[in-house]
């Protein structure tokens, strides 16, 4: 079941961050070195923001400090992540090329001074981008310590969506190959509302602001489109790059912090997956937003090890209000990312930047220098990392499969919906946060992947469903699985157009159930539903359900639809499909995961309060990572050894308040294989 290690060159878990060392003088670079060895650093990302210091000017190229950066790295064992600085573009660009700036849905143009700022479809932005990653690959294609490319940096943030004349006549392009006709665009965007119908391709605009909601099949194809481009730039780099260089290539993805791009697609174009995490300060559990992210990046990537680029040591600087980590709270969140299959932790950065915007960041080496405690529990976690290298490789398993899409969400996301309660990432969460208590681990797939491994498949919110994706769900169940939907699922099809049959019909089949009208809630208002005599809480949403087939499970008690079909559950073929037509609170959700667990054949694990554990899977041995979130200290009934102490224990493996341990046991199935 394991993978080749990512980088064969580094015969450890990765452990390092963000290095620019082009922010400080020459007598720095050298303490951090030394200081990079005292924290067990073997790896750094290089030149990410450097462009400017690369090229002078056009074409004019100075690589001697690069060159001595990296081979004082190398000299010291620490290898390099080696970026391609294309997410700032230098002054002088922009002075040759100001037609190359983004333009915004309103309409203004991006200034210099910050990062991003250039159009992804601007020719003169592709060239350049494309000849500054070639003579870097020229360069350093085959040096010792390079063992990785890192490509721009976060696609889509902060530049997303672009409406410069680049972008529009590119659009243009875009659509001609997408439909071929502008008769197969007018049916595709429903041009017969409101007088949209085009004649003329010409007359085919980007969907900028308008006086009201612009046509939301334009906005999703714009959505989709964006994507494209941005991915379109991280290909000519990676290929450019791959002509002359060796080793495997990356783009720091952002799983849950960004919906921008289509992960699922930009994971097939990338060697390894890695992926930048920060937790939401006022997200006061942010270990499960934090799993969700892990999660997400593994599935994307195929279940192989991945790289965490980034996450911070304490706090960061661009929320508003910015909580630093407690103790020991760094390094519970890199077990975490490890036990959900990174094999490489790594920071945003090395060393507190003195200047600009990111000065309040938090850092590996903070503005208080070694005697602190952010350097002392980096230099432990270095430390205990450094006893982890046999874990790289192996492969987490799970029986349970979310769904996420991003194209549902794009779609989701436009305007005039029908509450502005509708949140996929909100009823994601809560779905995920009930099996994340229940030690349950989830895999996140699209409706139309191969799901037949998985004994539970949850879509808590597929409003965009193709009938093709549909199908994959209904053969799914009809072969035994068992699927949970939950509301404003199946709504449209690929070009946001209802349904014929109307909502949910495509899953008619699978839940025996269809909706004839939503009935949403008034913010602040609450509905009943009856679970075996027991009144659940829900809000936001309700519809009002037909039966074709399915048994009402539960009803509801009051609220617009009193004594209708509130949560169904119907047999189809060998499998089961639950609808779940309300927001239930947290104590309703598990109620309901109980029975459906039980459907499913699947039990939560039973583990006690605040204990997350995840299982890798390796060849010879499990490994058991183990995150006490509690106050309080936990037994768990392993047997193994714990690598980051050596302590071996028969049954009973107690991890004190805050602590963590990774033991290594005997293997188990288990889990998806
Ligand atoms: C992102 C960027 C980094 C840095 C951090 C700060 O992840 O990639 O360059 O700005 O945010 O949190």
């Amino acid at each position: 079941m394991s993978a080749t290690p990512p980088w064969p060159e580094l015969e450890a878990i990765a452990y390092g961050g963000d290095y620019n060392p082009e922010q400080w003088p020459r007598e720095t670079w050298r303490e951090d070195v030394a200081l990079m060895r005292e924290a067990g650093v073997n790896l750094v990302s290089v030149g990410i923001f450097s462009w400017a210091l690369l090229e002078t000017s056009e074409g004019v190229f100075d690589f001697s400090w690069l060159d001595e950066v990296i081979d004082l790295l190398h000299e010291n064992g620490i290898s390099v992540d080696l970026g391609t600085p294309t997410a700032s573009p230098p002054a002088w660009f922009f002075a040759r090329h100001p037609d190359a700036r983004v333009v915004t849905r309103e309409g203004a143009v991006m200034g210099f001074g910050s990062r991003g700022m250039a159009s992804h479809s601007a020719p003169a932005y592709r060239r350049a981008s494309v000849r500054i990653a070639t003579e870097l690959a020229r360069r350093y294609g085959r040096h010792p310590a390079v063992v990785l490319w890192h490509v721009h940096n976060e696609y889509g943030v902060p530049v997303g969506e672009d409406y410069s004349p680049h972008a529009v006549v590119a659009w243009r392009e875009w659509l001609r190959a997408r439909y071929g006709t502008l008769e197969a665009l007018n049916s595709a965007w429903g041009t017969a509302f409101w007088g949209q119908h085009y004649g003329e391709w010409e007359h085919v605009g980007a969907p900028a602001a308008a006086p009201s909601v612009v046509n939301p099949a334009q906005r999703l194809d714009f959505a989709r489109f964006t994507d494209h481009q941005l991915r379109a730039c991280f290909v000519a780099e990676r290929d450019a790059i791959r002509a002359h260089a060796a080793q495997p290539i990356t783009t720091n993805f952002m799983a849950n912090q960004s919906h921008t791009t289509d992960l699922w697609a930009w994971a097939r174009e990338v060697d390894i997956v890695s992926d930048d995490h920060y937790l939401w300060a006022p997200d006061t559990e942010g270990e499960i937003g934090l799993a969700i992210a892990a999660d997400l990046t593994r599935s994307v990537g195929g279940g192989k090890p991945w790289i965490l680029m980034e996450h911070s040591t304490s706090a960061v600087n661009w929320q508003p209000q910015n909580v630093a980590k407690r103790p020991g709270e760094m390094t519970r969140n890199s077990l975490t990312h490890l036990g959900r299959g990174a094999d490489a932790i790594l920071f945003f950065q090395w060393r507190a930047s003195r200047s600009g915007a990111e000065k309040f960041h938090s850092s590996m080496l903070p503005h208080a220098g070694t005697d602190s405690r952010v350097f002392r529990e980096v230099v432990a976690l270095g430390e205990g990392l450094g006893r982890l290298a046999e874990v790289r490789g192996s492969r987490v398993r799970a029986d349970v499969a979310i769904l996420w899409d991003f194209e549902s969400f794009w779609a989701q996301d436009l305007e005039w919906r029908p509450s502005d309660l509708l949140d996929h990432d909100e009823r994601i969460r809560a779905y995920y946060e009930r099996f994340w208590r229940d030690g349950i681990t989830v895999d996140f797939a699209l409706p139309g992947h191969d799901l037949s491994g998985y004994r539970l498949v949850v879509a808590p919110a597929q409003y965009l469903l193709t009938l093709a994706d549909a199908e994959n769900l209904t053969r799914y169940v009809a072969g035994g699985g068992t699927l949970v939907v939950s509301y404003f699922s199946g709504v449209v099809d690929e070009h946001d157009a209802v349904h014929e049959g109307g909502y949910l019909a495509p899953l008619q089949t699978a839940l025996g159930v269809r909706v004839e009208e939503f009935l949403p809630l008034r913010e602040g208002t609450t509905a009943g539903v009856d679970w075996d005599g027991k009144r659940l809480e829900a809000d936001a949403w309700t519809e009002d359900l037909v039966l074709v087939g399915a048994e009402v499970r539960a009803a509801y008690l009051d609220g617009p639809a009193p004594g209708r079909p509130a949560i169904t559950r119907h047999r189809h073929g060998n499998g089961t499909g639950w609808y779940v037509s309300t927001r239930p609170d947290a104590a309703g959700l598990a109620a309901v995961l109980r029975e459906v667990y039980a459907d499913a054949g699947i039990a939560p694990a039973g583990t006690p309060a605040g204990l997350e554990v995840v299982r890798r899977h390796g060849e010879a041995a499990d490994y058991v990572v183990v995150v006490n979130h509690a106050d309080a200290p936990a037994t768990l009934a392993l047997a193994g050894t714990d690598l980051l102490t050596g302590t071996a224990s028969d049954n009973g493996l107690t991890v004190r308040a805050g602590g963590v341990a990774v033991v290594r046991t005997h293997p188990s199935l288990g889990g998806r294989h």
